[in-house]
């Protein structure tokens, strides 16, 4: 994450007390913001952002969203708790169900919880418990969150990691196949290259035997927006059924139709044992699940995993409504549509622009990345975040990612329009011009 990017900010008699935050959570922004009508987020001074950033991935449907705002109201009205451990509540259930329907089998199991570094927690000890195997395999640039266990499995910054050892044991990073800038953009040569490197890891450094799981995000999100080639996910796909690993697909940023799929792993044509979700499952409010099939749920065992909070029925009906708009309004082509008019949008801007190295990504989930000289690729950090400052005076909400910041990333509603494409694309043009 960038450094906060200043600019004016609170309403007078909330400037000084505003120091009560910590300034230890990153913020790309120092705008305080209003309310959030549709696509626009609105500051305290009524200015209006076209917001493609949707809180890094979570409003996907946008703000004040009528279906799910309406959900929420009704659930509220109802029940807020009790939640799991008191017994079952409709929404809950019923997003259970709603959410199993839309993965592929033999996934029909859910457990809800809380935000997606939670998940990743939860998921990694399925792993171990069920498999009885110590070994995690994850990727370098990946990022899973900043809890203990997902903070052991992420790589996207030293920073994240820094005076938090010992972390977990038994951790192992292989490269992530990155098509760009380390193997010219050639998919299936990092592809071959990364499956080469992960297969020695299990001959030289950790015996298969001794791996419970293989953990990645089939779009690399915070390390950069790189999507995994479906060939790499694939030959993982058949190294983990060869050894009886468990392939989780940490799916917290690329799910709820963010890829043009509902599912990033979708692109490569697998089926992940276990399948992390998160961010847009209820467009702003906190709520996060793992899925699996039942038998590992099984074998994972009575009160091996809890929360007091997961599966709260206000976050569920939310859901409910998240995965109805989604079916009912074709969001998921949307975002394949909406992201192949982006990319060209992009691609046009790029074309006339040296600093622009590369564009990649599927459906709406798209990074541009910036480079100091488009030969040694030396990537620039400083001209990404002078960019997103520039198009958020211009108007435009958009955010960094990568290790050094040098991705913009694009992750607008999964229901925008193409006049908002436009509108972004122009304003992105003029953010260049001027900075
Ligand atoms: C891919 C991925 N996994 C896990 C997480 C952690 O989610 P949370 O911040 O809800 O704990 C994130 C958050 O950005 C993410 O992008």
């Amino acid at each position: 994450m960038t450094e906060a990017v200043p600019s004016p900010a609170l309403p007078a008699d909330l400037a000084t007390v505003a120091d009560n935050l910590t300034p230890v959570l990153g913020r790309y922004f120092e705008r305080s913001w209003s309310h959030g009508e549709g696509h626009r987020l609105f500051d305290t001074s009524g200015t209006a952002y076209l917001d493609f950033a949707n809180g890094i991935a979570v409003t996907a449907l946008g703000h004040h969203h009528p279906r799910v705002t309406a959900a929420i109201h009704g659930q509220v009205d109802r029940l807020i708790g009790p939640t799991g451990a008191m017994g079952y509540a409709e929404p809950v259930v019923r997003l259970a169900s709603m959410l199993t329907a839309t993965l592929p089998d033999p996934i029909d199991s859910v457990m809800f919880l809380n935000s997606g570094s939670e998940a990743i927690d939860g998921a990694l000890k399925l792993a171990r418990r069920v498999t009885g195997r110590p070994g995690i395999l994850a990727f370098r640039g990946g990022f899973h969150g900043r809890t203990f266990g997902a903070t052991s499995v992420t790589t996207s910054s030293l920073n994240y990691r820094t005076g938090y050892e010992p972390l977990l044991p038994s951790v192992y990073f292989a490269p992530y196949p990155a098509a760009y800038p380390d193997f010219d953009s050639d998919e299936e040569r990092a592809s071959e290259a990364c499956l080469a490197t992960f297969a020695s890891l299990l001959t030289t450094v950790i015996a298969p035997s001794m791996i419970g799981s293989v953990l990645i995000e089939p779009v690399r999100g915070e390390g950069g927006y790189n999507p995994a080639p479906a060939s790499f996910l694939q030959g993982l796909r058949r190294i983990c059924d060869e050894h009886g690993i468990l392939l989780i697909a940490d799916e917290v940023q690329t799910g709820f139709a963010r890829t043009g799929r509902m599912w990033g792993f979708e692109h490569a044509g697998i089926t992940p044992d276990v399948v992390v979700l998160a961010k847009a499952i209820a467009n702003g409010l906190p709520l996060s699940a793992i899925a699996t099939s039942r038998a590992l749920m099984d074998r994972w065992g009575k009160s091996a995993h809890g929360s007091t909070y997961g599966g709260n029925p206000v976050a569920c009906a939310a859901g409910v409504a998240v995965l109805e708009t989604i079916a009912d309004e074709g969001l998921v082509e949307n975002a394949a549509v909406r992201g192949a008019e982006l990319r060209t949008g992009l691609a046009r801007i790029a074309a006339e622009e040296p600093r622009i190295g590369d564009i990649r990504g599927p459906g709406l989930m798209i990074g541009v990345e910036f480079v100091k000289d488009r030969d040694t690729r030396e990537p620039d950090g400083a001209t990404a975040k002078a960019a997103i400052a520039r198009a958020a005076d211009l108007g435009l909400l958009l955010l960094t990612c990568g290790t050094s910041g040098q991705t913009i990333r694009w992750i607008p509603p999964i229901d925008v329009t193409a006049a908002e494409i436009s509108e972004a694309v122009e304003i992105f043009g003029e953010t260049l011009r001027t900075v």
